[in-house]
């Protein structure tokens, strides 16, 4: 099914007053990207009117939206900067079916995410968010349970005790350095619902999209630690690029149980609603591929191929001869000096749990969506099980 397209509709933006209501007036203009209309004031409350257009958002689903309101949204862009970069972003994420660039990063609404961790005032890190997100999920599950309607697709509660637990246990290993309360407090918790765009109205989406989240924050941690022991290799320092490394093992544990989070859902509901976030796919994860292309460039065949054709930026990092720790190993490397044989552990330790989290990662897939193809518009479980043939530091084993 096709995303609505706006109809024909009168003059001028319905929101250039100060009225945040979302009813669904006459669109005013035809296509996409409405002729900018002169400056007008600034959106009078930003967050107000990003909670009225998510009231209707879940209601009917992104891919539903009524196309007068996705007008009056479009409208309204040239002055979303007037009311700073977490309007702007919500936008870009709540227009990308209306725009037909529907992708992984607007579907997790990641410009949002971003700009949490940009603002200085919000002292966010990558951790800490996971762990907002997380808990989020915990408060949804339990509030729903509480309702005394139950809609089909909502877990039974053997199911529900089982998502919560590992959702919980996501939330201890997120904390476990000490980043700091799950509460989300100023912009974070003015924007973190507006981070949650489902495009349909099925329950479980809500828990889907939060575990996606809580992925690309759990690569952020590891594209650092990898980065930060690439430097120390090249400062002289392996055994402290080896204490980097198993920092990052220890997260890998942390994105093995958002497969057990994720594996709560049934199939059925998984199927549809998968059917409307076509194009979007976790193959377009830039922070998963930095981190593979941080620990060794890929080889030409992968990175010309489906794989990196859906991160340009980071294929763009890695064709600019960027460093990464596979050569900072080769060039610098001692064997018999201090520190070398733990930094080859922490190594051999790191591939091994990113072997297990692909293969973790390719069942869930394959109960999932059986012989199906991928939402990234690959041929499914094929793809994954060639996958399962790379290395992360295949440069370093074949020297
Ligand atoms: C319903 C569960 C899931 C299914 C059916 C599924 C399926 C797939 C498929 C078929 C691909 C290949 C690309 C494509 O055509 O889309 C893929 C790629 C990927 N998925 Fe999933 N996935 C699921 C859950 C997850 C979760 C929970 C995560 C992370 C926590 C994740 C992370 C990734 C990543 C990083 C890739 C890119 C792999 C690469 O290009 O090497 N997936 N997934």
């Amino acid at each position: 099914m096709n995303a609505p397209t706006p109809t024909a509709g009168p003059r001028g933006c319905p929101f250039a007053g100060t009225s945040t209501s979302t009813a669904t007036a006459p669109a005013p203009v035809r296509g996409r990207h409405a002729a900018t209309p002169p400056a007008g004031p600034a959106v009078p409350d930003p967050v107000g009117l990003a909670r009225s257009v998510l009231g209707v958002l879940r209601r009917t689903g992104k891919h539903f939206l009524p196309a007068p309101l996705l007008v009056r949204l479009d409208c309204l862009r040239h002055r979303a900067g007037t009311a700073g970069p977490y309007f702007a972003a919500f936008l870009d994420c709540v227009l990308d079916k209306y725009d037909g660039r529907f992708r992984n990063r607007t579907y997790l609404a990641l410009p949002l995410l971003e700009a949490m961790l940009d603002d200085p005032a919000t002292g966010m890190t990558p951790d800490r968010l996971a762990a907002i997100l997380m808990s989020d999920v915990v408060r949804f599950e339990l509030a729903a349970a509480t309702r005394p309607h139950r809609p089909d697709d909502r877990p039974d509660d053997r199911t529900l005790g089982t998502r919560l637990r590992h959702a919980r246990r996501f939330v201890e290993l997120c904390s476990a350095g000490g980043t700091g309360g799950a509460e989300p407090v100023g912009a974070v918790a003015d924007w973190l619902d507006a981070t949650v765009q489902p495009v349909h109205v099925l329950h479980d989406e809500y828990f889907f999209i939060r575990a996606l989240q809580c992925h690309e924050l759990t690569f952020t941690v590891l594209v650092a630690d990898v980065r930060v022991a690439t430097r120390a290799v090249r400062a002289g320092a392996p055994g402290a690029a080896a204490a980097h490394l198993r920092h990052a093992s220890g997260v890998f544990a942390r994105a093995a149980v958002l497969f057990r989070v994720v594996a709560t859902m049934r199939a059925a509901t998984f199927h549809e609603f998968r059917e409307f976030t076509q194009g979007a796919s976790a193959i377009q994860s830039d922070q998963y591929k930095r981190f593979e292309a941080a620990c060794g460039a890929p080889d030409r065949a992968r990175l010309s191929a489906d794989a990196f054709a859906g991160v340009p930026v980071v294929r763009a990092e890695v064709l600019a001869g960027q460093d990464d720790l596979s050569r900072a190993v080769l060039e610098t490397r001692r064997p018999g000096a201090p520190g070398w044989d733990s930094l080859d552990a922490a190594i051999a330790d790191l591939e091994a749990r990113h072997q297990r989290w692909k293969a973790a990662h390719r069942g869930l897939a394959a109960r999932m969506l059986g012989a199906a193809a991928g939402s990234g518009r690959t041929e499914g479980v094929p793809y994954l099980d060639r996958c399962l043939q790379n290395r992360l530091f295949g440069t370093l084993l074949a020297a």
